[in-house]
């Protein structure tokens, strides 16, 4: 045992909180109002059995040591040294291994590159993978360059490969390339073509994986781990960095085949955000290069939240945001594909992020309808009430005014109304609130439902012997894959055994990062209906058939935009297995 789990078992977390707040007995927890943020409503929970404290209105949260940190001002070793002597327990001396193990991660990344990289370009497993990518136009200098590999379709070759060059199921599971199973831990990429994500100085921090067979998820990617967030991550910026510099402007495109697409065909100046809104992490590296942003995506932005949050930060920032309307194809990669010339004429016909909305509005609606003229108020105002720059804002006001020929007055009145009001929340599920110090970011409703299907599943009725059979990627979020699959594992071997869920054996069987994530989501109250077994299994049922239908919904919307651009470019046979693809999905929501 180590000196914290000795200080741990010695001092009760209760104690000690007790010694610096009034906590009240809540079921087999205590609460509190929060000491770290301003609240009425008790929100601070402790829990003996798990001797943790979380708060659900600022989502702090931790052990005893975190405690004495966040309320005293402590660093790490000083709590460690009070309550040590607290506990009467003699601290040894103990080397800094986290640095060792962060360059494990990173070595077990390299050999997995030589692995993925030599089974695509020199074994027959990788074949079909490499005829994939020379159909899309992909040269060998560039799979090269960029270091595309191929992960065959195998439980574990690259587990036992890795295993016999002396890394542990636990550096395996650790860095992303595993997940860990009864034997230790199996191959995470399987049948997927390899991009190594690199990151601005050259470190490989991770992978992604797209498949060669049309199938979901397209894409997956290493999870968090200690070093890889994909939210403080821009593919390609290594070889792009240089160009941002000489061309003053970096292009953000959505996808690994977009910038590399681009990057082959000689723009070089691009960057992908794989996906995900603008993070805050992302602008921040971006703005070392540039002030200049290009949006490349391949969405209809106006209508698309998520990637409206990413413009806010960004003008929040300072830069300079434009738009590249794509035409020709769905995204940079197609466009290129059919004509290089024709993404040039677009990058460089980018127009300013609030033009790019005036056109939008104006090809979507009439403003000479009132219904209408409603609709752009609600979708522009907002946009327009977040633009920081004053000379900026009041241009646009009188932009936006001019085109609805409305009075100016009446608009500015309306986007300073906007700018003061309290942000719009979105009726959570689970508390989340802002304090002036520490915003937590609002969640999207499949985020909050997968957190609390999370919360159901660890809270089983006595005497139940369910184990869930709906397969993990039910979850978008791969932590909740992963716990989910060890959840599985574990109820299916209590369930084998008779045992009673034990929820501190389940936590002793997580890897660190996912026991902070279980210890919040135990702590959540559930209605006390659900002690119940039938309440707690139609509860679950429903939760659970409501992310499947919103996960077919969602594709269909996605079907239904790529019906839209094949019948654009007069694709029939796309057309025809798309619309069929289409029938089978709506026949199989309307059956759930
Ligand atoms: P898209 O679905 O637009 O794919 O996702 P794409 O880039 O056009 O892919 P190709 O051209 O068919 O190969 C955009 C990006 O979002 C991330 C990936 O980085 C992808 O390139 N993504 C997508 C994921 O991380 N997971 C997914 O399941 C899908
Ligand atoms: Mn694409």
């Amino acid at each position: 045992m180590d000196d914290v789990e000795l200080i741990k078992e010695k001092i009760n977390i209760v104690d000690l909180i007790s010694e610096y707040l009034t906590l009240k007995k809540a079921g087999v927890n205590f609460k509190a109002p929060c000491p770290f943020h301003n609240e009425k409503t008790p929100s601070f929970v402790v829990s003996p059995e798990r001797q943790i404290w979380h708060c659900f209105g600022c989502q702090k949260g931790g052990d005893l040591f975190t405690f004495l940190m966040e309320k005293e001002g402590m660093e790490f070793k000083e709590a460690l040294e009070m309550l040590a002597k607290k506990a009467g327990v003699v601290l040894q001396k103990k080397a800094d291994d986290k640095k060792d193990f962060k360059d494990r991660l990173f070595e077990i990344n390299l050999k997995a590159q030589e692995f993925f990289h030599y089974i695509l370009t020199k074994h027959p497993l990788g074949k079909k993978a490499l005829n994939y990518l020379q159909e899309r136009g992909i040269l060998t200098e560039i799979i090269e360059e960029f270091g595309i590999g191929y992960a065959p379709n195998s439980w574990e070759s690259l587990t036992r490969f890795l295993l016999k060059r002396g890394f542990t199921h636990q550096e395996i599971i650790s860095s992303g390339l595993g997940v860990a199973s009864k034997s230790g831990s199996y191959d995470r990429f399987r049948g997927r073509i390899t991009f190594p994500l690199i990151d601005a100085k050259g470190n490989l921090r991770g992978f992604s994986g797209r498949v060669l067979m049309p199938a979901e998820p397209k894409y997956i990617n290493t999870p968090q781990t200690p070093i890889f967030d994909k939210g403080n991550f821009l593919f390609g910026l290594n070889l792009a960095k240089g160009e941002i510099r000489n061309k003053k402007e970096v292009v953000l495109v959505e996808g690994e085949m977009d910038m590399i697409a681009s990057y082959q065909a000689g723009f070089k100046n691009v960057v992908a955000s794989k996906g995900t809104a603008l993070t805050e992490g992302q602008i921040d590296m971006l703005k070392k290069f540039t002030e200049n942003l290009s949006l490349g995506f391949d969405m209809d932005l106006a209508g698309d939240s998520a990637c409206r949050r990413g413009i806010e930060i960004a003008d929040k920032a300072g830069l300079n945001i434009q738009v590249v309307q794509l035409e020709g194809g769905k995204d940079a990669a197609e466009v290129i594909k059919s004509d290089p010339a024709i993404w040039q004429k677009a990058i460089s016909g980018a127009v300013p992020i609030y033009d790019y909305y005036l056109t939008s509005i104006a090809k979507r609606y009439d403003s000479k309808k009132p219904s209408d003229l409603r609709k752009i108020g609600e979708e522009l105002i907002p946009v327009w009430a977040k633009i920081t720059d004053d000379l900026v804002r009041e241009r646009y006001i009188q932009r936006l005014a001019s085109f609805l020929k409305t009075d100016e007055k009446i608009l500015r009145v309306a986007v300073e109304k906007a700018r003061t009001a309290s942000p719009k929340s979105y009726a959570p599920l689970l508390q989340t609130t802002k304090t002036a110090d520490n915003v937590v970011p609002v969640k999207g409703r499949r985020e909050l439902l997968e957190e609390y299907l999370i919360a159901l599943l660890l809270h089983p009725p006595q005497e139940s012997d369910f184990v869930p059979g709906f397969p993990e990627t039910l979850f978008l979020a791969e932590k909740w894959r992963q716990l989910y699959v060890l959840l599985v594992l574990y109820l299916d071997s209590i369930s084998f055994k008779s045992t009673a869920f034990n929820i501190n054996d389940f936590v002793s069987t997580l890897p660190s990062e996912l026991t902070v994530e279980v210890d919040r989501l135990y702590l959540m109250e559930l209605d006390e209906r659900f002690s119940e077994d039938k309440h707690w299994k139609k509860e679950l049922e429903g939760v659970i058939s409501e992310l499947k239908k919103a996960l077919i919904k969602a594709s269909l919307e996605k079907l239904s935009l790529e019906i839209k651009n094949a019948q654009e470019f007069d694709k029939m046979d796309t057309v025809e297995s798309l619309n069929k693809r289409f029938r089978d999905l709506s026949v199989k929501l309307k059956n759930l």
